[in-house]
């Protein structure tokens, strides 16, 4: 098996290969990408705000902040606060509602050759559809759509979707039925000890892969005014420091669902973690708060991978996936 996989290479190099040689090709079932490495939603801009430092069309695809239906204002400020090995956020997922990001966020990326996955959230399975509904007007300028569902539901006591795999599951169904071949990712919560049962009905009710993970639930106290630091009280971790959580939460889902494409997400800042993240089962590899860091970690990331496998001597990122050596 390790054979196989080319992955003994990580202790026995079998030669090196030219940087640059290594196959990215990166399969999400039907969708194919040159590279697997994806800018997470909320952490790219909503449109071409960072093509100055990254060629949008140089990653494998491009999430856009997840988008509602209506205008939606977010949370009141603080909306960050640092923390070791990463960042706590309450944004509250700010977005200027599809209609206006159809018109005036998506023609700059399509212009540009971007590979675009919109995001979509709601309050509502309704919201949910609604949202996508909107979106099949520009289907042919998008290749996935992602299914935001660490969303309270306001018609279950303000549970997350992501919480409850029924509910999970009808948000799918519903997006599903209105965006017809477009693949369509459901975005797991890890705060959750329902993770695989909620990754098994999304993938039931039609969902062609899994992003996983978003963030970790999380507070910032100011020891001096006694106060959370975030407007909204708690707010979402990530960064380096969820990454071991990502990783487990991968394994978790990949070995309940073989052959499910997942877009591994959570604190890969390097072209080693996407490694890392890629054994563990991700098909890709979702950059997210390292771009707050460094605005070309997802290239740095893609090109570290590269040269990672040419080292080893590894010819495709692909032999990778799901490559893990389990323990005895
Ligand atoms: C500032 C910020 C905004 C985010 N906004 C969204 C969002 O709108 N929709 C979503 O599904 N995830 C959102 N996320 C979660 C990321 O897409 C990602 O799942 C998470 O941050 C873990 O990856 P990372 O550690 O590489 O950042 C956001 C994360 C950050 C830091």
């Amino acid at each position: 098996m390790l054979d196989r996989f080319g992955v003994l290479g990580r202790l026995k190099p079998r030669g090196r290969r030219r940087i640059g040689s290594t196959d990215l090709t990166t399969h999400l079932g039907d969708l194919v990408l040159p590279n697997p490495v994806i800018a997470a939603s909320g952490t790219f801009g909503q449109s071409d705000e960072l093509a100055d430092v990254v060629d949008p069309a140089d990653l494998g695809a491009i999430t856009v902040k997840s988008l509602s239906v209506e205008p939606w204002a977010g949370n009141p400020p603080l909306r960050v606060a640092p923390t070791v090995g990463g960042m706590i956020n309450s944004v509250g997922l700010q977005n200027p509602g599809v209609d206006e990001w159809c018109a005036s966020g998506l023609p700059a990326l399509r212009d540009r050759g971007a590979r675009v996955i919109a995001s979509v959230w709601g309050h509502t399975v309704e919201d949910y559809g609604k949202a996508a509904a909107r979106l099949t007007r520009v289907r042919s300028d998008l290749v996935a759509l992602e299914v935001n569902v660490s969303c309270p539901n306001l018609h279950a006591d303000s549970q997350m979707f992501a919480h409850d795999p029924a509910a999970t599951a009808a948000v799918v169904e519903t997006v599903v039925a209105q965006v017809g071949d477009l693949p369509v990712f459901a975005k797991l919560s890890p705060n959750t000890s329902e993770i695989v049962a909620v990754a098994e009905r999304a993938v039931d009710a039609g969902a062609a892969g899994l992003t996983a993970i978003n963030t970790v639930s999380a507070m910032a106290i100011d020891a001096r005014t006694r106060r959370p630091e975030l407007g909204a009280g708690t707010g979402g971790l990530s960064g380096r420091a969820i990454r071991p959580i990502a990783l487990r939460c991968v394994r978790l889902v990949s070995r309940a669902l073989p052959g499910v494409p997942i877009i591994g997400t959570g604190g890969v800042a390097s072209g080693e973690d996407a490694v890392e993240i890629l054994l563990a089962g991700a098909t890709a590899v979702g950059v997210g708060t390292a771009t707050f860091e460094d605005p070309r970690a997802t290239v740095h990331v893609r090109d570290e991978l590269d040269e990672w496998c040419a080292t080893q001597g590894i010819p495709r990122a692909s032999d990778l996936v799901g490559a893990l050596e389990e323990p005895a």
